[in-house]
């Protein structure tokens, strides 16, 4: 596993980061088997573990929590996020104003265990959420020590610019795979401001692989089912990208991890799973270089 600074907030993080969130974290998956990624992921070198207070119905976070139980964390990046939480039946609330956000973060220390966060990221925030008053509230949370580090993770281009330009965010997380190679100029900027780069969705959503169509059990239906509910232009966008699927000595999964970390201002991507070998496959990307003719059919499929 290759390691990167997070912008300049003195942390590093390993390439491959490991989302806790979606299939992963809900009750009906698992525990052991869960529990057993973390575990895993540990012993590849995983450092960066991202969750949230809303991700998998609440279910996530204390789940992550009990995964890090008895295990030394000086060197891991634990991030979460506030501004949004699981608001019941499987509806997520939203509230950005500063108590909200400092009792989240208070309760997201006792769910993880934790005496310190080393990165919290603002949920989605909009533009008119980013306030003078709630950047008060997060200094605060860093001068009394209980977060490292502070950023934002949004998919809306002025949001993100108005993030990278804000002096109290150290991060900023965004989708970036190979579907989105519009955020190539957000990522510079980001870079040249100091900022770390965590890339959200590396493999939009396991499309490049065409997710979608392989149905081998439950999680791959709920995978499906989302997919069809949220995100279907990505789906129809991924067939673009299905020569990824035959490189030799490498997947899709893989080719789409190397084509986001060849970008020198990301820090990490951070991919979801529920699959040890596909954690064991995401592992292994760090370190992976696309084939010329394979980065040349990329630019020529992403129409640039
Ligand atoms: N999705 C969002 O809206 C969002 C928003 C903000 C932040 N994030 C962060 O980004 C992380 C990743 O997001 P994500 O889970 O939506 O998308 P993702 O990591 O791009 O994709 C996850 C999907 O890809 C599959 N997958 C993972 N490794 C694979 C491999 N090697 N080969 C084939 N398929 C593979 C997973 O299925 P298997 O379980 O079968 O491996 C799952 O269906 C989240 O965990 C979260 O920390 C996500």
């Amino acid at each position: 596993m290759r390691y990167r600074p997070l912008g300049r907030t003195g942390l590093t993080v390993s390439e491959i980061g490991f989302g806790c969130a979606s299939y992963w974290g809900l009750a009906r998956f698992d525990e052991s088997q869960a529990l057993g990624l973390v575990h895993r992921a540990l012993d590849l070198g995983v450092t960066l573990f991202d969750t949230a207070p809303g991700y998998s119905r609440g279910e996530a976070e204390p789940r992550l929590g009990r995964a890090l139980k008895g295990r030394d964390t000086a060197n891991l990046v634990i991030a979460t996020k506030a501004g949004t939480f699981h608001a019941g039946g499987g509806r997520t609330g939203r509230d950005f104003s500063s108590a909200a956000i400092t009792a989240s973060v208070e309760a997201s220390l006792k769910r993880l265990g934790l005496e310190r966060l080393s990165l919290v990221q603002l949920h989605g925030p909009g533009v008119g959420e980013l306030t003078d008053d709630l950047f008060e509230a997060l200094e605060r949370l860093r001068a009394r020590g209980l977060v490292a580090a502070f950023g934002a993770n949004s998919f809306d281009a002025e949001v993100i610019g108005a993030v990278i330009a804000a002096p109290v965010f150290d991060v900023v997380m965004l989708d970036y795979n190979v579907l989105r190679p519009e955020r190539g100029p957000l990522i510079a900027q980001a870079a040249r401001m100091g900022k770390g780069v965590l890339a959200g969705m590396p493999l939009a959503m396991g499309h490049v692989d065409g997710q979608i169509r392989k149905v081998r059990g439950l999680r791959d239906l709920w995978y499906a089912a989302r997919a069809l509910k949220n995100h279907r232009a990505e789906v129809v966008a991924a067939e673009r990208f299905s020569f990824l699927r035959q490189i030799e000595g490498m997947s899709a999964a893989q080719a789409s991890l190397a084509y986001v970390l060849e970008n020198p201002g990301v820090s990490a991507a951070v991919t979801g799973t529920t699959r040890r070998a596909h954690l064991e496959a995401n592992a292994a990307a760090s370190g992976m270089v696309l084939p010329d003719q394979v980065r040349a059919r990329l630019r020529a499929a992403q129409g640039g």
